[in-house]
């Protein structure tokens, strides 16, 4: 049986804490604080817009949980800064081990897709620009259907334009709200812990599988 595995993007691919250098030019120490707050409330955004079903593309989410954030830390912004900060965003770099991970896996014939809360042309755009594009067989966006993960609806979106079945269908991902959303949905997943510090969810709907960076993901699968 072909194992399909939908790798999360934001997080998991893609560093969404890329942006700190250039936040370090603006704001000097609090970077880091502001890139993880701008983070959180991006997500929390987009799992209100879910609920509400009162949709927006991902990048609004992005745009007012950077207009949160200013205010948040009482930073003064100009447009122009904003924009500039927006379009980083869009050009985020892939983490280290991804594309040795990815290589491995697409060597021994999983199929690769690329499964994001962001609209198809921001995800293509990422990956093109981290260079790993050319491995995924396809990029699955929840902008089909209108609305965000953990939804259930967007992990059966997934399986019906994959093509795939629940039980040979994996998410990967670094954020455990998805994680939890894709098991509770009927897939498999992979959480990646790259930190130590990563907390997962206690709500006792556990992780098929734990790994530590994507290399170690192709020896995982052949165990399971
Ligand atoms: C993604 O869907 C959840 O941000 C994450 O790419």
């Amino acid at each position: 049986m072909t194992v399909t595995l939908a790798f999360d993007v934001y997080g998991t691919l893609i560093d969404t804490h890329g942006v700190v250098s250039e936040l370090q030019g603006l704001i000097g120490n609090k970077a880091k604080d502001f890139s993880h707050t701008w983070r959180e409330k991006q997500l929390e955004y987009s799992f209100r817009r879910g609920l509400m079903q009162n949709y927006e593309p991902f990048s609004v989410c992005t745009s007012n949980a950077l207009d949160y954030t200013c205010l948040f830390y009482g930073v003064d912004l100009t447009s122009q800064q904003k924009n500039n900060l927006l379009e980083c965003y869009r050009s985020l770099p892939a983490f280290e081990d991804v594309k040795i991970g990815l290589e491995k896996l697409k060597a021994s014939n999983y199929r690769l897709f690329a499964f994001s809360n962001g609209t198809a042309d921001a995800v293509n755009e990422l990956l093109v620009t981290a260079g790993i594009r050319d491995y995924f067989h396809g990029v699955v966006s929840v902008d089909d259907i209108k609305s965000f993960k953990p939804n259930p609806a967007v992990y059966s979106h997934f399986l019906r334009v994959s093509e795939a079945k629940g039980n040979s269908a994996w998410l990967i991902s670094s954020n455990p709200f998805d994680v939890i959303g894709a098991i509770s949905a009927g897939m498999r997943a992979a959480w990646v812990k790259r930190s130590k510090s990563s907390i997962y969810d206690p709500w006792g709907i556990d992780p098929t599988t734990t790994i530590e960076s994507l290399v170690e993901l192709h020896e995982k699968l052949a165990n399971k």
